[in-house]
């Protein structure tokens, strides 16, 4: 065996025709498309057909897809009873996703990975959508067959009909994020499969991987840290505490990214429309942004910490209007269509995917019964 390589950092152990980033030039490919051009054009549904089937649909097949996906929408009385015991406990809401999306196979005889893995795509708004409901004290509202994926998210959070400049705010985001190569959680998709598992199983453990902040849980804090800023109007101040607190700053640096991040553009433009002239919280947003990545650089010279898409997430989904408690879960609402799309493709031509480690502990000890220890 070599050395050690304890973050995968420039292995690939999959190929993929689903996406590909450039982390130099600050590129990122989804399905063919570079990312400003899906996130700003396509709808949800569209992306999920391209990342599924391999290409866009024409009117007719988008049609029977939203079909497709409008019907296995609705979640089940014994799903609903989890979520309302998570919402009455206060678990955090992507424990709710986990556990919403690991009984996505009750009430089903399929076994197909395609139908299942649709299945499970259609649920996660319902599910998220559900446990806010009850979180707020309200009962959860049925997804409506005449909206699309996005805006039934937004529908079933509130009761009202959104309106078209939010679902397309919403849709861009779920765009730009549906996909981003060997990512933590898509990994982990792939290696459930591998093991020929079944693709919930695969979705399931996805959320438990997307949930930590070194993954989907940065824009939370984003946000908190922006309302900070904007009380304080020092930003210097604060990210100089935290770089000399050996603290990191969410929503900057990446694992493939050295440039800004693609997305955060994409994001960014996106999440303007949504304040505005005499709402200065977006100038506190983009002129923290300048004075982060500053200091980033002063701090950590021989790093290159640029802007992730945490950053802009955060400022995205909370002019939509998605509670900062569902972000992470928002996440999970667009990723786990790349996780569905690589859990298949990895079933194409699947071979176990089983790395290695390097043993470091003792050898040779001798047995010493309980009594004696
Ligand atoms: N703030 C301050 N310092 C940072 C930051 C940051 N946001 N990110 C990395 N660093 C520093 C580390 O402290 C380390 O410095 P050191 O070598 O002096 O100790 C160096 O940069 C390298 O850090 P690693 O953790 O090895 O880099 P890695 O590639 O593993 O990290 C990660 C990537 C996890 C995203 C990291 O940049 C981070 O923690 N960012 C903040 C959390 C965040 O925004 N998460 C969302 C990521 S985007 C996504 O998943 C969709």
């Amino acid at each position: 065996m070599t050395g050690v390589n304890r973050g995968l950092d420039g292995v690939a152990v999959a190929e993929t025709r689903l996406s590909t980033m450039d982390g130099e030039a600050g590129e990122l490919i989804i399905g063919g498309f570079p990312v400003e051009e899906l996130a700003d054009n396509a709808t949800f549904e569209e992306t999920l057909y391209l990342l599924f089937r391999g290409r866009l649909p024409d009117a007719e097949e988008l049609s029977a897809f939203r079909s497709d996906l409008a019907e296995c929408r609705a979640i089940g009385d014994e799903v609903l009873a989890v979520l309302r015991r998570a919402a009455e406990e206060e678990k955090p809401a992507m424990d709710a996703l986990r556990m919403g999306a690991a009984a996505a196979n009750l009430g089903t005889e399929d076994g197909d990975p395609e139908a299942d893995a649709l299945r499970v795509v259609a649920a996660f708004p319902t599910i998220v959508a559900a446990y806010w409901r009850y979180r707020v004290g309200e009962e959860p509202i049925e997804p409506d067959p005449d909206l699309g994926h996005a805006a039934n998210y937004l529908y079933m959070l509130t009761g009202e009909r959104p309106d078209e400049r939010a679902v397309r705010g919403l849709e861009t985001y779920l765009n730009a994020v549906v996909d981003h190569g060997l990512n933590a959680s898509t990994f982990t998709a792939r290696v459930v499969v591998s093991t020929e598992s079944d693709v919930v199983s695969a979705a399931t453990a996805a959320v438990g991987t997307l949930k930590g902040p070194l993954h989907g849980g940065a824009p939370g804090p984003v946000l908190d840290m922006l309302k900070e800023i904007h009380e304080s109007g020092d930003p210097e101040a604060y990210v100089r505490e935290k770089l000399e607190g050996d603290e990191r700053l969410m929503g900057f640096g990446h694992r493939i990214y050295r440039v800004r991040d693609p997305r955060a553009a994409v994001l960014e433009a996106a999440a303007e429309q949504f304040y505005d002239d005499d709402d200065d919280f977006f100038e506190t947003i983009t002129d923290f942004e300048n004075v982060a990545v500053d200091l980033l650089a002063e701090y950590k010279p021989d790093r290159d910490l640029e802007t992730n898409v945490e950053f802009y997430t955060a400022a995205l989904l909370h002019g939509v209007g998605v509670p900062q408690e569902l972000f992470p879960a928002t996440f999970g609402i667009a990723r786990v269509g790349g996780w569905m799309a690589h859990a298949l493709e990895q079933l194409e031509d699947n071979r176990l995917i089983r790395p290695e480690s390097r043993y470091t502990g003792e050898r040779g000890r001798s047995w010493t019964p309980i009594e004696e220890r």
